[in-house]
């Protein structure tokens, strides 16, 4: 790392390249070297919280046990006080989730944030409280209503309570990178006396280049007392679609903590991408020689988690998890791909989850193997139960379907796990041509009650979601449907994504299967779970502050 000079002006005026290796303890990690970075994932509070990208309970704790896995160091679970349903799962996610800090996210002077954030994550192995408060001239005027003293006394009796929950405790300085810099340091010096261990900077709107979150960083650390007693980290928006370059910079300036979300989800243009640093990092490691504890083989398989999830494809030219990546079209391309990878290649397609081959198994494949399949694709060991069920829905795909690739399973598995919410799908039967009216007959299951209803319309899908709408009565608005297929050929499973709109709410619902107008079903009624899950979930009361 190199060292920085600081000008009397709040900037830095040399760099000083001479290595330097640190050793510091953390309340939660003990005793780190300088070149390790720790990967904080918020793809579960500031991802979550962009629209069109919420989760359940049962999503949510999917995603964080597969973030764990990755070998994420912390996972910011959500925002407690907000409502019912993010406190119910950030506790869920502290109470079940091991391997990773499970950090629970606080308004440095909200009413009732860091009591909230302290509960939700009582029972984690270990857990983080993150409070927060906005920092620069613009927020403190406009947002807070508040004087720069004002700010300062709540950093440090937020910080102070915060401290008396955990020992690991964070606090950001909201739109940090458009506050002044002698403020800034006196903030930050406020939350390290209060008992900060982590101190985040943003780059809130997205507005900061690399240079200035370089010099951000690097003058912190050069400035604040106590600034060596600390993990500064980095927080960088996409607005204008330098989010990694941002966070790679803030790297260089000293910052040792990196915020970032699977695909890049989050607040408007996003959040840096996770997938994107750690690929950076490992592939030119001469510029940015820090370490991690990711497994990159699992990227792909979360990216896709996600998005199957989310119902939020990346686009196909995504860096590392678009499904161009790493295809090769051009002739040129091509031939040298088969003389060497290296020509056109420069980080293989297995290091991130890529597979050579996706072609699997079939119909006379047993349970063993489909098991063993399930944890070569990442899912790891499954419940007997949620086995069985998987397995059935295999088999009965593998029938209708000549070959099953490593896509189809997995839409498979995932739209299976779907399947445990109040509206559960059972049975459907269509008759449609051109000669009538296409008619469904429908059979669902509403809160452990069997349901049957049939229904005319415009076709077969029109058809079976007015059956939808006669099982079970609702004033939801279709406002997306879309259909894609999973893999090649007509027997293809098509992957469908409902989104319906109520109240100005939106939900999105994805479903798989090789038959379309049930794939459509499917997701209809993952968009009508989510939605009544969303019903029961209190407003938040106003977050401003
Ligand atoms: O972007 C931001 O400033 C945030 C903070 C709450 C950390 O998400
Ligand atoms: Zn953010």
């Amino acid at each position: 790392m190199g060292r920085y000079g600081y000008d009397g002006n709040g900037l830095p005026s040399q760099i000083d390249q001479t290595e330097v290796h640190m050793t510091f303890v953390h309340p939660s990690f003990g005793q780190i070297d300088d070149s390790r970075t720790i990967i904080f994932d918020t793809t579960l509070r500031d991802g979550e919280q962009s629209p069109g990208f919420s989760m359940n309970l049962e999503e949510k704790l999917r995603m964080a046990e597969a973030l764990a896995d990755l070998g994420v160091d912390v996972i910011e679970a959500g925002f407690p006080v907000a409502s019912k349903g993010d406190f119910e799962s950030v506790s869920e996610i502290a109470r079940i989730v091991r391997g990773a800090v499970v950090c629970a996210l606080a308004r440095s002077g909200g009413r009732n944030d860091i009591q909230a954030a302290g509960e939700a994550i009582a029972h984690a192995e270990r857990g983080r409280i993150h409070n927060f408060i906005s920092t620069s001239p613009l927020h403190m005027k406009y947002k807070l209503r508040m004087e720069p003293e004002t700010v300062l006394e709540i950093i440090t009796e937020g910080n102070k309570a915060a401290r008396n929950l955990t020992d690991d405790v964070e606090w950001s300085a909201e739109d940090g990178s458009r506050t002044e810099p002698d403020f800034l340091c006196r903030c930050v010096e406020a939350a390290i006396k209060a008992g900060a261990t982590t101190i985040n900077i943003p780059d809130t709107v997205g507005y900061a280049t690399p240079e200035d979150m370089e010099k951000i960083f690097a003058m912190l650390k050069a400035r604040v007392p106590g600034a060596d007693s600390v993990i500064f980290s980095a927080h960088n928006h996409n607005d204008l679609g330098l989010g990694v370059a941002n966070t790679l910079a803030s790297l260089r300036g000293g910052a040792r903590q990196i915020e970032c979300t699977i695909n890049g989800i989050g607040e408007r243009a996003g959040n840096a991408a996770l997938e994107e640093i750690v690929m950076a990092i490992r592939t030119r490691n001469d510029q940015y020689p820090y370490t991690n504890r990711i497994v990159t083989e699992k990227l792909l398989r979360l990216s896709r988690m996600l998005a199957t999830i989310t119902g939020f494809d990346v686009q196909p030219n995504k860096a590392i998890v678009g499904r161009n990546a790493f295809a090769h079209e051009s002739g040129i391309h091509q031939d040298g791909i088969l003389k060497n990878a290296a020509t056109y290649e420069i980080m293989t397609p297995e290091s991130v989850g890529w597979s050579k081959t996706s072609l699997v198994m079939g119909k006379h494949s047993g349970r063993a193997a489909f098991r063993d399949k399930l944890v070569a694709l990442g899912y790891g060991e499954m419940a007997d139960d949620r086995l069985n069920d998987a397995f059935a829905r295999f088999k009965d795909l593998a029938d209708r379907k000549k070959v099953v690739y490593d896509e189809d399973i997995v839409a498979l598995v995932d739209d299976e796990a779907r399947d445990h919410a109040r509206i559960r799908f059972h049975g459907l039967e269509v008759s449609s041509g051109s000669k009538r009216p296409a008619e469904a007959t429908l059979e669902i299951e509403v809160d452990g009650e069997m349901i049957e209803a049939s229904a005319t319309g415009n076709g077969p899908v029109d058809a079976a979601f007015h059956a939808i709408r006669s099982a079970f009565p609702h004033d939801a608005r279709l406002a997306l449907y879309s259909v894609g297929a999973v893999t090649e050929g007509t027997d293809a499973q098509a992957r469908t994504t409902v989104r319906l709109e109520e109240d100005g709410r939106l939900v999105d619902g994805q479903g798989a299967d090789a038959d379309t107008v049930v794939s459509a079903v499917r997701a209809y009624l993952h968009a009508l779970n989510k939605l009544l899950v969303k019903r029961t979930r209190a407003e938040p009361e106003a977050l401003e502050a």
